[in-house]
């Protein structure tokens, strides 16, 4: 086009408000995910159907494992090879560390819009912004000091639900006298480790719990509170089938649910899978908080990050963080996940007693000071101290590390070492 030709382009342009074809989109939202149980899946679809009412196809990414650890692997090769998802699931610091490398895109401009920075808690803006751009959406907020306990075993062998450690142990022992297994144990890595951020804040209380989990402190990591938090640890592998070696999560809470054990330490992703299975809150399963935390939240957080991708899929990775954060969305999806919304202004209508509990538990830690992140869960401390710990943690409990005091050295040398 000559000069003359252009100018002529632009005046018509101007006059006639014409601009520039668009570029054509690519409808199309790439996911990578670890959410592949019963209750996960359940709770994806509900996202799925929303973008799929705008027209969006879903392309499923998901690569099973609890915890995401193989999924974390799966997306470092990918972005490794340049083939960067629309977003992936992904925790706390691992959403930083990719900030850092500059693969994240750039939400801001929606964040600015839909005004989250009013309706996210700063605890998980921490971790969704980086260098002031929003680069992931926060999806929920689970927590990780709870129990699930099946109500008809616990009427069965004539228990009540344990308000401290030791009434915790005595509850397991009746459950063992009765020839029921007391504690469904998955026996991987980021599940033990997942309980033992538990029995660590009951053993020593918030202040402990922060300090060693959060700060890092050398000496509380070394402290004669830690080794007996081992020792709480391994009270209760005690009360675990022969079998749980290697056992997913998702299998740990069937036995829950169907009465094969009593209880249950984990995540509120738990709740997901006696949802899908049709059991109610208060009626057929309770959820006090892990004996000993009450009062105190140990969470972790979903979060879509958001990756550079090339501008024709800019306009789904967009309408993706939108649905995300949407107060609809945030319930109905938190509803079914187990979880609890990532915004403060969604109502808790819909919710169970469960839900109900998990928010009003997250609003007052969040008020006190008592809301933490979760070591093995990636909100605790980067990747390489997680991994560290779940591998000392794994270690003790398989019987690898034989004596609390071991594992209190082994654990603080390890933190030291990947710090
Ligand atoms: C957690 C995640 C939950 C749940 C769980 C088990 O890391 O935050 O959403 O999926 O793993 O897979």
């Amino acid at each position: 086009m000559s000069n003359k030709s252009k100018l002529l382009a632009g005046v018509m342009l101007a006059a006639f408000g014409f601009s520039a074809p668009a570029l054509a989109q690519v409808k199309e939202v790439q996911m990578l995910h670890w959410w592949t149980s019963g209750g996960e899946a359940a709770a994806l679809n509900v996202l799925k159907g929303d973008l799929a009412k705008q027209g969006y196809a879903w392309k499923d990414v998901p690569v099973a494992g609890g915890g995401g650890d193989a999924a974390m692997t799966a997306l470092k090769a990918m972005v490794a090879a340049g083939n960067n998802p629309t977003a992936s699931q992904m925790l706390g610091y691992t959403v930083l560390d990719y900030a850092a490398a500059g693969k994240m895109g750039d939400l801001t401009e929606t964040a600015k819009k839909e005004g989250w920075d009013k309706s996210v808690p700063l605890a998980l803006q921490k971790f969704a912004v980086y260098n002031g751009k929003w680069v992931a959406a926060p999806v929920n907020v689970h927590s990780v000091n709870w129990l699930w306990i099946n109500k008809a075993v616990l009427e069965k062998i004539g228990g009540k639900v344990p308000t401290n450690f030791d009434e915790l142990i005595a509850l397991l022992a009746k459950a063992k006298a009765a020839g029921v297994v007391g504690l469904a144990q998955g026996g991987q890595p980021w599940q033990e480790a997942t309980m033992f951020d538990s029995v660590v804040l009951s053993t020593g209380g918030a202040d402990f719990y922060k300090k060693a989990f959060n700060d890092l402190d050398p000496a509380a990591l070394k402290s004669d509170t830690m080794k007996k938090a081992f020792d709480n640890l391994a009270k209760l592998r005690d009360y675990t089938d022969p079998n749980y070696a290697g056992r997913d999560w998702n299998l740990a809470t069937a036995m829950v649910i169907k009465g094969d054990a009593l209880v249950q330490v984990m995540g509120d992703w738990a709740k997901g899978e006696f949802v899908a299975a049709k059991k109610v809150a208060g009626t057929d399963f309770l959820c006090p908080r892990f004996p000993g935390t009450q009062g105190s939240v140990v969470y972790n957080s979903d979060m879509f990050g958001m990756f550079a991708v090339p501008a024709d899929r800019k306009d789904a990775q967009i309408a993706l963080a939108t649905a995300t954060l949407s107060k609809s969305f945030q319930s109905a999806f938190n509803v079914v996940k187990g979880s609890v919304p990532a915004r403060t202004d969604v109502p808790d209508t819909d919710f169970d007693a469960c839900g109900k509990a998990g928010m009003k538990d997250l609003a007052e830690a969040n008020a006190k000071g008592t809301l933490f992140g979760s070591l093995a869960q990636g909100y605790g401390a980067p990747p390489a101290v997680a991994n560290a710990y779940k591998d000392v943690v794994t270690k003790f409990f398989h019987g690898e590390i034989k004596t609390s005091e071991s594992a209190v050295a082994e654990l603080s040398k390890a933190i030291d070492g990947a710090k």
